[in-house]
């Protein structure tokens, strides 16, 4: 077995950076019983933050506020109103570029995109059921859509929603601003922009024979559509932009839906003597009549509010395909919004008001009880859920107690607000909200207020898969970049501990830390099998990981704060959220949730360690040290690699190791002036860029000697691999693959000077780092001797009085692992199960130092299962992973724990 050597020709340790390797062994810093694992609060301070401090008063940011965003969608256009299926886990938003968007609420993926109207879609409305939407637009019509759920092989839900009626009204309306529905009469109600309320009885429906060309929404007309001098059209777009993105179904080219025309009856032409921008209903109208003073007349049953332009909320009552003024209630502003709340002996109306204030009034009496002003300009929406009001507006959305005299809360959200929706969702109440920069973005209302977690959330998956998400956000604030242990050696010692103790409290018999000399520890933790069937013992697999990261110091590069883990568009930003500790959680999470479940069948071993990134400086020692602490291993597994695409599932078997070497060369004289001493002696500089340029040749080839004679040859089953992988990926070539995985190469990463690095000095020491990365089976103890020999010879050969010294700084020794072995074969059907595909089989050019060490320790294979996908950008900017990666992963390490067997030796 190779012994881990760190230098080569010197003894003395230099990180890359140049940054000596000078660690305090003393054991961390803890503020760990306030860490909170339960409920891990976030520690850094964003640098997001400072864009919120714009408006101090409006900024309460908190941890709970800035942790309460559960993720963020982003379109090209703004989204103009929402409504949410919690029963599907579904989010509908209407666009202003006439789409339907759908995402899903449990993976956050966007799953349809579909063009609903000729113009926007402007408000939409979802039957109790849940498999009724309506819609309704600019182009004056209301759609009715059936909402279709299936699922597209095992991988992700197909949402469809299939249009089944079009209702038009032959006066033009103009945009439709409201709709509603009444399930006891089977009623559409809808208010428009000419003040009028219409309403049709679905169960009688009057067959309209209008040509759709002809409807008003394709005609001109000189009100609704005129210019004014020097103005735009940007009323109603007979096409509008098409959109960036996804499964784009446009149902308009589908037979026509259903064309149902409003009975001139239906129509209440001056409903409001303004805009309706509201309408709410309260059915079932008895089990409110005492709540509603005892006011409504017995005959009705339904109960229809409205708000409009011209101030008023009127209430109207729906008996039998008719509409009765009951009342109305003077604002004195243009009603935006409507919210209800009804408590066991009260019913609250609260109104979003156009002079930026809300009126709440008592529907018992019909009294105005509060009226405050909460910022200028519109109240374009209003949501109550848990007793919390929130209240959008043209400066973002605000929260305050519903009911009592309370002070308002901003969250950090500043930007106009222009729909809002709230629902319950397996125990959690949640609010999503739309913003006028083209965002959606999704709360946890308890964590906005956590006085209103009343209920606890006893959906035991939910529980853990939420828990996951918010350890990766606690693991992602910890900076542990362990190339600059100077910065960062408190961060990483507390993410150890923190993972130490997380282990411990999800069921680990054993978690401690073991110490490494001038460096991050390594954390062990070991579950137990609750039980196990068929061997006289379970078996024990070893998941290796790592916890620290790679810097991230180019902050302007990335989009949000590296160190804060940022949902967007169905995936998480942040540093280190792919490599590797994303891919650690969803291993956790899946022993933790088998051991809870009382069904581990295996002794699940974690070997974390904090200091991968930096040549797994001290992990071997650590390991054989521990050996027995350890125990006996049957399979070593990990996740530390990327798809090769974004789209198929893979399986890796392959990685090159890497030499990784510091090269100097120094003079005995000082830093000089080369205007004073130039052409004097030989220069360091020039020295070592002349040796340099003998490591590689004219066509790039590393020139080492006999470095190429013991790779190994392809073999037919390898180039099958290769054949496969190209037919089933497109765009990748077989050259470029087997370059980049089976030919070694050779970089030079840096090439710096001593002195002050400007053009009058001439540096008296120069130094080069270089990595060769390594195949298989080439020796990793021969590569070094050849590297130091061959640049030693031709530093020889330039005849120099200057000196060479060369360091090796890490190393790491290729991997090819057995693909036919069994749990190749459980991992192969586990992956076919959950993502629905046949996965590929592939290598990769990277390294990971720790793999055939621990193989080798162990006497065992390892099995490695990528992640993340090619575009995630591990070690760059904006590093990220799809959260429906992060679930996969850990439902198939779930069954693929349980199913690896003690090894045969
Ligand atoms: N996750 C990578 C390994 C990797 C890189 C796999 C590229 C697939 C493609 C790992 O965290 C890493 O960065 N390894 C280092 C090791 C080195 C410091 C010895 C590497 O490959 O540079
Ligand atoms: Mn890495």
């Amino acid at each position: 077995m190779a012994e881990q050597k760190r230098t080569y020709v010197n003894a003395y340790y230099r990180l890359n950076s140049g940054e000596e390797r000078k660690l305090p062994l003393t054991s961390s810093s803890g503020d760990l019983s306030s860490m909170g694992m339960m409920h891990p609060t976030n520690s850094t301070n964003s640098s997001r933050d400072d864009s919120l401090a714009s408006d101090s008063s409006k900024t309460e940011l908190s941890d709970d506020l800035r942790n309460s965003i559960v993720h963020r969608w982003t379109h090209n256009q703004s989204i103009v109103c929402l409504v949410c299926s919690p029963k599907n886990g579904l989010l509908f938003c209407g666009t202003q570029d006439s789409y339907i968007l759908i995402f899903d609420l449990i993976t956050f993926q966007k799953l349809s995109k579909i063009k609903a109207h000729s113009g926007s879609v402007l408000c939409l409305h979802l039957a109790d059921c849940e498999t009724i939407l309506f819609s309704g637009g600019s182009d004056s019509l209301v759609k009715i859509w059936n909402i279709s759920l299936s699922n597209k092989g095992h991988s992700q839900r197909e949402v469809n929603l299939l249009p089944t009626h079009t209702i038009y009204s032959l006066l033009d309306i103009g945009d439709i601003f409201s709709v509603t529905w009444i399930e006891s009469t089977k009623t559409v109600l809808f208010g428009a922009q000419n003040a009028s309320i219409s309403y049709v009885h679905l169960g009688k429906i009057t067959k309209g024979n209008a040509d759709p060309a002809s409807m008003p929404s394709n005609r001109y007309d000189r009100f609704f559509d005129s210019i004014g001098r020097g103005g735009s059209d940007c009323s109603r777009q007979s096409t509008p932009p098409s959109g960036d993105f996804g499964e784009e179904i446009d149902y308009q080219s589908l037979p026509v839906s259903r064309l149902i025309e409003v009975p001139s009856c239906n129509i209440i032409s001056y409903a409001h003597n303004g805009y309706v921008y509201a309408m709410n209903v309260i059915s079932n109208i008895d089990a409110h009549k005492s709540l509603l003073g005892g006011t409504i007349p017995e005959e009705f049953n339904d109960i229809i509010l409205s708000g409009g332009g011209d101030g008023v909320v009127k209430l109207w009552g729906f008996k039998d395909n008719k509409m009765t003024l009951l009342r109305s209630l003077d604002n004195s502003e243009p009603v935006l919004c409507l919210e209800m709340q009804e408590g066991d002996n009260y019913c609250t109306l609260y109104c979003g008001l156009a002079n930026g204030s809300v009126n709440v009034w008592d529907l018992s009496t019909y009294q105005l009880v509060r009226s405050f002003e909460v910022d200028k300009g519109d109240i374009g929406c209003l949501s109550l859920s848990q007793n919390l009001l929130f209240i959008g507006t043209q400066g973002g959305i605000c929260k305050k107690t519903a009911i009592t005299e309370s002070p308002v809360t901003w969250l950090p959200s500043h930007n106009s607000c222009l729909a809002m929706y709230n629902f319950k969702m397996n125990g959690v109440y949640y609010l999503v909200s739309a913003s006028i920069d083209n965002s959606v973005t999704l709360w946890n209302v308890s964590m906005i207020d956590r006085s209103c977690n009343k209920t606890q959330n006893n959906n035991e998956s939910s529980v853990s898969i939420n828990m996951m998400i918010e350890v990766l956000k606690k693991m992602i604030s910890f900076k542990t970049v362990s190339k600059q242990p100077a910065r960062y050696i408190d961060q990483s010692r507390k993410c150890a501990s923190f993972l130490r103790l997380l282990f411990k409290n999800l069921g680990a018999v054993k978690s401690v830390l073991l110490p490494v000399a001038d460096a991050n520890p390594v954390v062990l933790a070991t579950f137990q099998a609750n039980k196990h069937s068929n061997h006289d013992k379970p078996s024990r697999i070893l998941w290796y990981g790592h916890y620290d990261v790679i810097e991230a110091d180019h902050t302007d590069a990335w989009s949000t704060d590296p160190f804060e883990l940022t949902p967007i568009n169905g995936y998480m930003y942040g540093r280190g959220v792919s490599d590797n500790k994303g891919p650690l959680l969803a291993a956790l999470y899946a022993v933790a949730d088998l051991f809870k479940s009382n069904s581990l069948e295996c002794d699940a071993v974690f070997l974390i360690e904090g200091e991968e990134e930096s040549g797994s400086y001290g992990f071997q020692d650590v390991v054989k040290n521990n050996k027995d602490l350890i125990g006996d291993i049957d399979w070593v597994l990990l996740s530390n690699s990327y798809w090769l695409d974004d789209n198929i599932p893979c399986l890796n078997y392959g990685l090159r190791g890497v030499v990784a070497a510091s090269v100097e060369v120094w003079s005995d004289k000082p830093d000089r002036h080369s205007g004073v001493d130039g052409g004097v002696s030989r220069e360091p500089t020039i020295d070592l860029i002349n040796l340099l340029s003998k490591l590689n040749d004219d066509s790039g080839k590393v020139c080492l000697p006999n470095f190429h004679s013991t790779i190994r040859e392809l073999g037919d089953d390898e180039l099958h691999l290769y054949e496969q992988i190209t037919k089933k990926v497109k765009g990748v070539e077989i050259d470029e693959l087997m370059t980049k995985w089976r030919l070694p190469s050779l970089t030079i990463h840096r090439v710096y000077v001593s002195g002050p690095g400007n053009s009058t000095v001439i540096p008296h020491a120069a130094t080069a780092t270089i990595s060769i990365r390594l195949v298989p089976n080439q020796d990793i103890d021969e590569v070094k001797r050849i590297l130091v020999d061959y640049l030693s010879k031709c530093f020889e050969d330039l005849h120099t009085e200057n000196h060479l010294k060369v360091v090796i700084t890490h190393e790491a020794e290729p991997w090819l692992a057995d693909t036919k072995n069994v749990a190749y074969k459980v991992l192969y059907k586990n992956l076919q199960d959950a993502w629905g595909m046949d996965p590929i089989f592939i290598r990769e050019g990277g390294s990971i130092p720790s793999i055939r060490f621990l193989e080798k320790t162990f006497n065992c294979e390892a099995v490695h299962l990528p992640t993340g996908q090619a575009s995630d950008n591990a070690h760059l900017s904006n590093e990220r992973l799809r959260i429906t990666n992060l679930y996969k992963v850990k439902e198939i390490l779930k069954s693929t724990f349980n199913k690896l067997p003690c090894k045969m030796i």
